[in-house]
């Protein structure tokens, strides 16, 4: 993807140095910002802040901050920590998971003084792999895309939800990924951006958009159903954080309501997301935790104040109880189809079995998830 004219990755790793640069997505869409994460610490705390978020760039950042941390302390010991410590940072995306484990499972059987080397390496691999797969998914993608278009005239009509772009990935994203062929292949499209409350990643994907060249227009969430209605989309497109055997969808909160009304709309919902998403441990969507986050990101408004200065407003009191679930759950049937890096298949066991034949190896190992899950009450 383009900044400014220049092809850019979403993440700069230095091995020489033993650090990773990173667009802090925090202060986006205000201000292009790049942070250094020097120490697992550091590292850890860029995925559970946000400053770096979407499935498949927690996963790249995540085996990055493995190789950080294993040259302060490559024992037996470090690595454990190492990877618990990254492991407990956001429980809903597995590909934070995968990749932890790719690494674990690369690295333990090292003497530790091969472990640094050899991480920096595994981490470069997994990077070069999710750029390979996001290009290959906006390809499979672009297919369906041209197929859509003749029902339209004037630029194709798409709706997407959260940022499954760029910024979510180390290159082209997921959902945004067919996006890009089309308009980097002369096909008109336009872009329904919702804004994604209450984090608002709606806005990094305009930012995005605006950056590549992609006309698109920014819409409250609430508005969705209403434009579907009205004839005024083609498709939706959106990406996910995990992948049940089932083909159930764990996506950010809202992709379920978007998904019921594409369906009363006879529109398709098409879910872009690469193997690494799947979760074969996880028989259906009840299966997945869903991050419960903090209230405060409800509770307060985040922008910019008359002067131009980051600044935060309160639209509750502390006190005030507040849900803030991070995900929702959309139920295989009510997906059109998952478009993957090996092509584009059915929202099920057998669709995801056709995909990925290794399937009862994907995934399966992979530790039970660590981290917050949704609070009993719903509410904090
Ligand atoms: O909480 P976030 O911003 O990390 O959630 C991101 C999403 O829900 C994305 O849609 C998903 O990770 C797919 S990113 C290619």
């Amino acid at each position: 993807m383009k900044i400014d004219g220049i092809p850019t990755r979403t993440l700069r790793p230095h091995p020489r140095e033993g650090v990773l640069d990173l667009i802090d997505q925090t202060r986006l869409p205000h201000a292009l910002h790049w942070v250094r994460a020097a120490t697992l610490g550091e590292a850890a705390h860029a995925i559970r802040a946000m400053q770096v978020r979407g499935a498949p760039l927690i996963g790249v950042t995540a085996a990055y901050g493995l190789a950080i941390g294993l040259l302060a302390d490559a024992s037996d010991a470090g690595l454990d920590h190492a990877l618990v410590t990254l492991g407990a940072t956001r429980p809903t995306a597995v590909n934070l998971h995968w990749a932890l484990a790719r690494m674990a499972a690369r690295l333990a059987p090292l003497p530790p003084g091969e472990r640094p080397a050899a991480a920096w390496v595994e981490a470069a691999a997994i990077e070069e792999e999710d750029v390979a797969q996001n290009r290959a998914i906006g390809e499979h993608g672009l297919a369906l895309l041209r197929a859509l278009k003749p029902r339209r005239k004037g630029p194709l009509q798409l709706m997407t939800h959260c940022n499954a772009g760029w910024l979510a990935t180390a290159d082209w994203g997921t959902a945004l990924a067919p996006i890009y062929a089309a308009f980097d292949a002369g096909l008109p499209v336009h872009v329904w951006v919702s804004e994604t409350r209450p984090r608002n990643q709606g806005l990094l994907t305009a930012w995005e958009l605006m950056q590549h060249g992609v006309s698109h227009t920014l819409i409250a969430d609430n508005a969705a159903g209403l434009l579907m209605g009205e004839g005024r989309v083609d498709a939706v497109l959106v990406g996910a954080d995990r992948i049940a055997a089932n083909g159930d969808v764990a996506n950010k909160v809202g992709t379920y309501l978007k998904a019921l009304a594409s369906c009363d709309n006879g529109l398709p919902f098409y879910v872009a997301a690469p193997g690494s998403t799947l979760d074969f441990a996880c028989p259906d969507g009840r299966a997945i935790p869903i991050e419960e986050r903090e209230g405060d990101e409800f509770r307060l408004v985040r922008g910019l104040d008359h002067r131009g200065t980051p600044s935060a407003l309160r639209q509750l009191p502390e006190e005030e109880a507040v849900g803030n679930p991070a995900f929702d759950v959309t139920p295989a049937r009510l997906v059109t189809a998952l478009i993957t890096e090996r092509g584009v298949g059915a929202a099920s066991a057998a669709g995801l079995a056709a995909l990925y034949p290794e399937a009862d190896r994907c995934n399966k190992d992979l530790p039970p998830s660590s981290g917050a899950v949704r609070n009993a009450g719903g509410a904090q």
